[in-house]
Order: structure tokens, then C-alpha cells, then sequence
């Protein structure tokens, strides 16, 4: 396993118009080298996660997110499906790319969950830390987290 990645293209997963989404490659890398039986996904966005474990075959994976596509799932306030043994988590940059709300990436308004429009770093970084530990007690012993 490498830490730094560079693919030649972001491959056939998610929607590569959904700002801010992840090449498929790096979820597919990380499936293939942990291989969980239980993998869920949080911040799933325009879907490269959830493609990759269906093209893998994955019955068993969730994906969730505040889009509507991901069942609304706001991570600060909505309670974890425990149990899983692999976590992906791709949460906003801060406020590179504003998510919810008009001529944003979904949503007619903004979502008072959205992380993405949380204009105070260090209030952002306190909700992430309640997210990431959300997470890290929804893992089973010996489970992974990968960001
Ligand atoms: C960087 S994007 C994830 C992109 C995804 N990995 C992909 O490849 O399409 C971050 C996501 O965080 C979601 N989000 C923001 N606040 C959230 C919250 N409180 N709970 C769940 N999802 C949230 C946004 O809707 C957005 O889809």
C-alpha cells in the first residue's frame, strides 16, 4: 500500500461533475488490500464508493451522505450503522467547494448540516472530530478508518 497515489485517469466510478469527488481507483485500491466483510462508506457523494463496491460484487457495504441520492444521512446528528470492519471517509475540503443549496453541487437551499458551509475553521475541525469519533466507535476491534 502506497501513500501517495497518482492514476492516469479518475476511471469509470462516481460523476465526475460532483465537485470535489474522489477517483474510484483509490477506493477500489483500498477494498482490494483490506478486503472487509462490512465496509461502509461515509460522505458518499456523487456515488464512486458505491460503484466500486457493486462492481466489486459487495453485498454488504453502505453509503451514506446528506445528498438525497445517500438517504439525507446527516453524520453529526444521524446514528451510525455499527459494526463495520473498513470505514472510507471523504468529508468536505472546508470551504473549497460549498456542497448544498442553488447553483451549488445539490439542493435548492443550503442544509443546516452541511459541513461545507461552516465559514469558522476551528468550528469546522470540531465537528469533524465529532464525526471521525462517531466512526471510530462505529468500527469493530480491529477494524480500519481510511480518509
Ligand atoms: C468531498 S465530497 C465526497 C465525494 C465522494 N467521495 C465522491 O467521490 O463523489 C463531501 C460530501 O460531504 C457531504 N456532506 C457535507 N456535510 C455532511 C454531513 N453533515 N453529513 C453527511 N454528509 C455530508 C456532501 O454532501 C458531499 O457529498
Amino acid at each position: 500500500m502506497n501513500s501517495i497515489l497518482s492514476y492516469p485517469n479518475r476511471g469509470p466510478y462516481g460523476d465526475a461533475s460532483y465537485r470535489g469527488n474522489c477517483s474510484g481507483y483509490i477506493i477500489r485500491d483500498i477494498l482490494n488490500y483490506y478486503r472487509p466483510t462490512f465496509f461502509l462508506e461515509c460522505f458518499a457523494g456523487s456515488g464512486s464508493g458505491y460503484d466500486v463496491a457493486k462492481g466489486l460484487g459487495y453485498k454488504n457495504s453502505i453509503h451514506l451522505d446528506l445528498n438525497e441520492r445517500f438517504g439525507n444521512f446527516n453524520l453529526l446528528t444521524d446514528q451510525l450503522p455499527v459494526g463495520s470492519d473498513l470505514v472510507f471517509s471523504h468529508p468536505p475540503y472546508w470551504n473549497i467547494v460549498k456542497y448544498s443549496g442553488q447553483n451549488n453541487v445539490w439542493g435548492s437551499e443550503v442544509h443546516k448540516g452541511d459541513l461545507s458551509h461552516i465559514e469558522n475553521y476551528s468550528d469546522f475541525i470540531e465537528r469533524l472530530d465529532i464525526i471521525n469519533r462517531k466512526i471510530y466507535d462505529s468500527i469493530i476491534e480491529g477494524g480500519d478508518m481510511q480518509f
